[in-house]
């Protein structure tokens, strides 16, 4: 028997904090109590939603009149030639034993909310590294076969932000647990502005990976918001990734805007300078949401703004950078 809750708060349960309210709500502890859980949603013709760390979505204002399932599968064991996390586990937790058995790479993603099953649908990046990188397998329950299967790395489509799982064919299916690649020796990657700075003063030679875990968190405290006092899920928007023609017609009138090549024929334009420097947006404010001033791609509430709000908001900033630079600029948070 299932231990399906009714009316529960779901908003808190997640880092933006929007109040929302789950007609049902289940906790998953064991793998066995999917297919039982997804029984239960089909004979009823519910809808269901996945709750992981809530750290990049945005439950609908009101009531969700489906089911929310919440993965807290936990576990964190070592194989041959990779370090396995159930999805529940908590991301950060999971980087720490990362570096100790050697997941190289991963120490740069540290300090990132959300769970282990999280990192692979949205592709984590920061400072340089891409999950995608570390990535070996995922295993999936399949909602519709009730079976659970192996998706190699290549198979994940991985993109900026993206993958498979974020497709339509790829939503039917449920990360369980994912396999990090363990490497004999790691040559730690300090290339990204903010790392390279930290690092100035010494001898690149001598760095380890608890050292760039060090600089990581110390580099993320300044920048991001309290998660313990505000709303937030991070950078909202992603960076936009624009032609070269685009981008020089750009600098003809923003001489100084910055970009990276992605393959020889795109730009990817940092969001948060266009907000800033362009579109002067930093720490602009409506009603309970504002553009955070330190990084104005970071979006932080009062706690008190549901979906709809923090949806009307988002559209309007997309306007004025469309107006000012015809870009359209695409949501990283999953908002509903
Ligand atoms: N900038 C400004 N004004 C500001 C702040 C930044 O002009 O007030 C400019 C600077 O030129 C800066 C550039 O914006 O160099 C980029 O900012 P930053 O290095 O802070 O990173 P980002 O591109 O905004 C991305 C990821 C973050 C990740 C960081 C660090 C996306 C959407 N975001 O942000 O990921 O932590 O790089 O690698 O790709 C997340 O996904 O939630 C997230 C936080």
């Amino acid at each position: 028997m299932l231990h399906i809750q009714e009316n529960i708060n779901i908003g808190d349960s997640t880092t933006m904090k929007s109040p929302s309210i789950a007609r049902y709500f289940f906790e998953v502890r064991e793998e066995s109590q999917l297919e039982d859980a997804f029984s239960f949603a089909e004979e009823h013709s519910l809808k269901h939603l996945i709750l992981g760390g809530g750290s990049n979505i945005v439950f609908p204002a009101g009531c969700f009149e489906g089911i929310v399932l919440k993965i807290s599968l936990l576990g964190i064991y070592e194989e041959e030639d990779v370090l396995v996390g159930l999805a529940g586990e908590n991301w950060d937790n999971f980087v720490q034993k990362g570096i100790e058995v050697g997941v190289c790479g991963i120490e740069n993603l540290s300090g990132i909310p959300g769970t282990v099953g999280a990192t692979p649908i949205q592709n984590i990046g920061a400072y340089g590294v891409e999950v995608r990188e570390i990535i070996s397998w995922v295993d999936v329950f399949n909602i519709e076969t009730k079976k659970v299967e192996r998706i190699q790395n290549a198979e994940c489509n991985f993109g900026y932000r993206d993958s498979f799982f974020k497709k339509p064919e790829g939503k039917k299916y449920i990360v369980l647990r994912v396999g990090f690649l363990k490497k004999e020796s790691c040559q730690v990657s300090v290339l990204y502005k903010d790392l390279k700075t930290y690092f100035e003063s010494r001898s690149l030679k001598d760095v380890i990976p608890s050292d760039v875990r060090k600089a990581v968190l110390s580099i993320r405290m300044n920048k991001f918001p309290d998660l313990d006092t505000c709303g937030t899920s991070g950078s909202f928007f992603k960076n936009p990734i624009i032609s070269k023609d685009h981008y020089k017609k750009l600098q003809d009138s923003f001489e100084d805007i910055p970009g990276y090549e992605v393959g020889v024929e795109k730009i990817k334009v940092p969001l948060a300078w266009v907000l800033d420097h362009v579109c002067n947006l930093k720490g602009y404010e409506e009603g309970n949401v504002k553009l955070f001033e330190q990084q104005p791609l970071i979006l932080v509430t009062n706690r008190k703004a549901d979906a709809n709000e923090i949806k009307s908001f988002s559209e309007k900033i997309k306007k004025i950078v469309f107006t000012k630079t015809n870009i359209e600029i695409e949501n990283e948070v999953v908002i509903f």
